[in-house]
């Protein structure tokens, strides 16, 4: 959908702002009526996303607001990063009328604020993407987390990372030290998905059997223009040193590249392997161009679609699942798989963002 040439930041930066479009000036934006009658008449779910301005949730929203089309009357707000007044959407929410909540946290630690919030009234609530402790999900019987194992996705990066570091370390290893030296974007401090996926890329390229030396780590907040200023700051301090680029997210990996080719890599045999996780479509015309190793699949429709399900099951007293092929695990949660894209099964990442 987004057919960047050169400019990608900034190419981004348009593209999300046309997704936002339809939410412009205000916070809220609700499903469109569908032919089954008007939104109002429907149950009504209210839902929040931590901020809209983010590349990979833009594409949960859109996942979000098809699954809900005239199923349920989707009460969408954008918190825009502030958790403080996502409390206050949700006081507005529940006073609308709100039957279930479905919440993307701002501050994965404020779960327990919202949960006191909804308990009161008797209202479900269902987290997606940015899980809640274990323990504060324990702690109501009606509150569920859609989302993934975050581990998974550190762990895929991480054999994806050492594959290709195998096959082509002759060229890659510019050293010639037999060590990788890379450096790491990482997503939101605190974040689980940023945590684990630090935490276990590495982990799992050293279990491989390579040694690694880690040049530089800092947080671009899966922002791609914060990646590029990082990246320009790395480039500039550590030039030919750098090995391979791990991003937490695609976001910031696009933002890396786009640093990257300024300093003239991408043409001639200048290269850098790059590596992401969402697997964006943004991201997966980069690795047809070559300019990323790949990328690891965060499955933005079928969680999007499993949230609203839920919520929706909730909303009208049903168990959640009903009607749906989820699993719950031991902490109430669905975890919906994560997939190593290359090259060579891009056609996966395609369809999945269809
Ligand atoms: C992650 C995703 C990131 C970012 C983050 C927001 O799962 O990989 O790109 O969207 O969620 O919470
Ligand atoms: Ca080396």
């Amino acid at each position: 959908m987004f057919k960047n040439k050169k400019g990608l930041v900034l190419s981004l930066t348009v593209a999300s702002s046309i997704l936002l479009a339809t939410g412009c000036g205000s916070t809220e934006s609700s499903s469109t009526d569908s032919g089954k009658g008007k939104d109002s008449d429907l149950v009504a779910v209210g839902a929040t996303i931590y901020k809209f301005d983010d590349n990979f949730m833009s594409y949960v929203r859109r996942a979000m607001e098809t699954a809900a089309d005239g199923k349920v009357n989707l009460m969408l707000n954008d918190s825009q990063n502030d958790q403080a007044k996502q409390v206050e959407q949700v006081d507005t929410l529940i006073a609308k009328g709100a039957k279930s909540l479905a919440i993307n946290l701002v501050d994965p630690k404020a779960a327990q604020t919202i949960i006191d919030k909804a308990k009161v009234k008797d209202i479900p609530v269902i987290f997606f993407n940015k899980e809640p402790d274990a323990s504060v999900l324990k702690g109501y019987e009606k509150a569920y987390y859609v989302g993934t194992t975050s581990s998974e996705s550190g762990i895929l990066q991480g054999e994806l990372i050492a594959k290709a570091w195998e096959a082509n370390k002759e060229k890659w290893d510019k050293n010639g030290d037999g060590k990788l030296q890379y450096v790491l974007l990482k997503g939101e401090p605190g974040h689980p998905d940023a945590e684990a996926r630090t935490k276990y890329v590495v982990d799992t390229v050293k279990e491989k059997g390579i040694e690694v030396d880690e040049l530089a780590l800092d947080t671009g907040m899966w922002d791609a223009m914060k990646a590029t200023e990082k990246m320009d700051a790395w480039i500039a301090k550590y030039n030919e040193s750098i090995e391979f680029v791990i991003a937490n997210n695609d976001g910031m990996a696009l933002g890396a590249i786009a640093s990257l080719e300024k300093a003239g890599y991408f043409s001639g045999d200048k290269f850098m392997p790059v590596v992401g996780v969402d697997a964006i479509p943004e991201a997966l015309e980069m690795i047809e161009k070559g300019k990323m190793v790949g990328s690891v699949l965060n499955d933005a429709k079928n969680q999007g679609a499993a949230t609203v399900q839920l919520a929706a099951n909730a909303a009208n007293g049903k168990d959640v699942l009903e009607g749906t092929e989820w699993k719950l695990d031991d902490s109430k949660a669905v975890r919906v798989p994560y997939i190593e894209i290359t090259k060579d099964n891009i056609q996966i990442g395609k369809d999945a963002y269809k």
